[in-house]
């Protein structure tokens, strides 16, 4: 029995030393320390011996299977260990790599225009309105002097929601709604920037831009008080070596009107491909307000006189930054957008 024992023990502990799992230990538990298991089967022959060896052999089998016992645990431990090291390896961080920045944008080259021409103004005491883009007919074109089958209306086609309501072709139909507001107050003195809709398309048309309008109205405005302010902003926002001239023009709802260039700002004044040779660009309409715009508006043309200015952004916008198709501010590309 002494023999056996030793086999078992070195059997064993050759399995332990060999196990590479845990199931592998555990089977081994079972077969030599288990109910069933070899060990055990050796004390239950142990009342066959008579008292000496069954003292001797007894101790020899509790020390076999203490000694085994320990070896499954420590074995247990090192491949717990082994199994964290692993585990530690193959999900490991590197913490010190560099993040990954996040991209920032950045405002529309149509937007940073639209904020200089409003801050421009709004130093000069104007305030900001809005109006609707969908707007009546009656606002678009009728109130500004428009009637209906005048030829100014095919200047201006655009897309219609219902015969009396469309989508409005410039800013102007606010000058109308702002002043029924206000009248009989003084001074009104406003900015409309805003989204405008027309029949047009090509490399310096879109059928959706941006134009701002200018209106004020008070007693004793003159078209000199005018050109001052315009002078003024011309300088702001192309620099002060920028020259303007005024053109004779005609709008139904200004009289009289002007169209304003400015110096070409490819050349300064030469002439180039930009300008078409002449040294100049046209940047916007203006005039003083028809008297019939007054009256429509509840101001009385007798006492009150104001002028009104219209613009718009993407031109001034491509002028600044010479861009040269209308659509790229449209496209939404980046690469080009990041630009400015
Ligand atoms: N509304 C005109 C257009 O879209 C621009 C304009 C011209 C506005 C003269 C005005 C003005 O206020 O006085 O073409």
């Amino acid at each position: 029995m002494i023999d056996t024992l030793n086999r078992i023990k070195e059997e064993t502990r050759q399995n332990i030393d060999r196990a590479q799992d845990f199931e592998t230990l555990t089977e081994i538990r079972v077969r030599i320390l288990g109910r069933k298991g070899e060990i055990t089967q050796v004390l239950r022959g142990l009342k066959e011996l008579d008292p000496g060896q069954k003292v001797e052999v007894g101790r020899l089998a509790n020390e076999v299977k203490d000694g085994l016992e320990q070896l499954i645990e420590d074995k247990q431990r090192q491949l717990k260990a082994r199994q964290l090291e692993l585990a530690l390896q193959s999900e490991r961080l590197d913490i010190t790599l560099p993040g990954r920045p996040g991209k920032s944008g950045g405002q529309h080259p149509i937007s940073q225009v639209n904020d200089q021409i409003r801050t421009i103004f709004t130093c000069l005491g104007f305030t900001v309105a809005e109006g609707p883009e969908v707007e009546m007919e009656y606002y678009n074109f009728e109130a500004l002097n428009v009637p209906r089958d005048h030829p100014a209306r095919d200047m201006q086609d655009t897309f219609y929601i219902t015969r009396d309501m469309l989508l409005r072709t410039h800013t102007s139909p606010v000058q109308v709604r702002v002043m029924e507001k206000m009248a009989p107050q003084l001074p009104v003195k406003i900015i409309v920037p805003g989204r405008v809709y027309r029949k047009d398309d090509d490399a310096t048309h879109s059928p959706m831009f941006h134009q701002v309008e200018g209106l004020l109205i008070d007693e004793h405005i003159t078209f000199a008080n005018l050109k001052a302010m315009l002078m003024l902003f011309a300088r702001q926002i192309f620099g002060a070596e920028v020259k303007v001239r005024y053109r004779p023009s005609f709008f139904p709802f200004t009289e009289p009107s002007a169209e304003m260039d400015i110096s070409c700002v490819n050349c300064g004044g030469e002439g180039c491909r930009v300008c078409g040779q002449t040294g100049w660009l046209e940047i916007l309409g203006a005039g003083m307000v028809h008297p019939r715009v007054l009256e429509y508006g509840g101001y009385d043309a007798e006492k009150h006189t104001g002028f009104a200015f219209g613009m718009g952004i993407e031109r001034i916008a491509m002028l600044k930054y010479q861009i040269n198709d209308m659509r790229l501010l449209f496209d939404n590309d980046t690469r080009f957008l990041k630009q400015f």
